[in-house]
């Protein structure tokens, strides 16, 4: 009887989750885990406006490399993604292509986004199409620097996102493809390309902005450079709120407050695979 009852909780308790629609699946990912605000918001004096969520981000400076702007991704017509079909958006999301043929530039993060599960880059489309609409035509982005032909060979296979019992697996998506916290937390090789075979984590990139300079850290499972020594609340604490274990203040670019949205079950994953990274000295 007890056994029975239990079972029926934890049906009951799986079941909410099962039953997201794709909109609200999408509107999760994108407000939380995927943040992809952080970049397509605009930004005032107090931080993002939201208001006009999604309608275009500050220009995002790379020395003389380039000056990228942050696209408009509301359903507006002339401005926004109103006007490409579901299929157009997946191939623009996850293989940067636009229909002209044209390559869309970093740091649109394509190195993760190409492992976007189907039914979770679905979800992220069908929530961007309610994103109420905002005229906001963005400036085109200007790169100095060649693009290749493509990002990635043509995406021919189904792809399927880890079971989430499989916490490492199901963390290390989240870290990937849907977060690209990977992107950030790698550092590049003097060839300007990331050293994700070798370095992986292990921080050390400059991000410059109207906050000075940052240095992302190492988030590999080294006990001296690393989140080695850190307990799961200090990580989520870093994590979501921006303070590290010291008690100090973490600066952009990292969107804290998107991971603030992040759930329960997803944050364990998250750490769990954290916990994997092969232990590597910050350079
Ligand atoms: C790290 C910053 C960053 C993040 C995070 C990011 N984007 Fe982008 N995105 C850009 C930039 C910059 C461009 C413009 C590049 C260009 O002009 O070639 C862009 C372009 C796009 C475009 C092309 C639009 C067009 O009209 O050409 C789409 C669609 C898009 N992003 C969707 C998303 C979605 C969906 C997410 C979240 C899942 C996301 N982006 C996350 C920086 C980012
Ligand atoms: C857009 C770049 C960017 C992304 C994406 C990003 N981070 Fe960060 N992260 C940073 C920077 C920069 C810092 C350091 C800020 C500072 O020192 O003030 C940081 C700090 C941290 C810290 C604190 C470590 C310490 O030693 O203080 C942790 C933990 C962390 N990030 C984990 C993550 C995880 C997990 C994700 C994905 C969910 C992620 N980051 C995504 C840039 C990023």
């Amino acid at each position: 009887m007890r056994l029975m009852l239990a079972a029926a909780v934890a049906a009951f308790l799986a079941l909410p989750a099962a039953a997201q629609t794709p909109v609200e699946r999408g509107k999760y990912l994108v407000e939380s885990i995927a943040g992809c605000g952080n970049c397509h918001t605009p930004q005032g004096p107090n931080g993002p406006i939201m208001s006009r969520a999604l309608s275009g981000g500050p220009p995002m400076v790379e020395g003389k490399l380039f000056t990228a702007q942050p696209s408009n991704l509301t359903s507006d017509h002339a401005t926004g993604l109103g006007r490409y079909t579901d299929a157009e958006l997946k191939l623009m999301i996850r293989e940067g292509k636009r229909p002209d043929g044209s390559l869309i530039g970093p740091p649109m993060p394509f190195n993760f986004y190409r492992g976007l599960a189907d039914a979770d880059l679905d979800a992220i489309i069908a929530y961007l199409r309610t994103v109420p609409a905002v005229k906001n035509a963005v400036p085109k982005s200007v790169y100095n620097i060649p693009l290749p032909p493509a990002w990635t060979p043509p995406i021919a296979e189904p792809i399927e996102a880890p079971p989430r019992t499989d916490k490492v697996a199901y963390g290390r998506y989240l870290a990937g493809p849907l977060g690209h916290c990977l992107e950030c937390h790698t550092p590049m090789g003097p060839d300007g390309r990331f050293q994700f075979d070798t370095m992986l984590g292990a921080g050390g990139l400059k991000f410059e902005g109207p906050w000075g300079i940052s240095m992302s850290r190492n988030i590999t499972s080294d006990p001296e450079t690393g989140l080695g020594q850190w307990s799961d609340a200090e990580i989520e604490q870093a994590i979501r709120k921006g303070v590290d274990r010291h008690g100090r203040h973490l600066m952009p670019p990292m969107g804290y407050a998107y991971y603030a949205k992040v759930s329960a079950e997803d944050m364990t994953a998250l750490i769990a695979f954290l916990r994997t990274l092969p232990p590597k000295k910050m350079p």
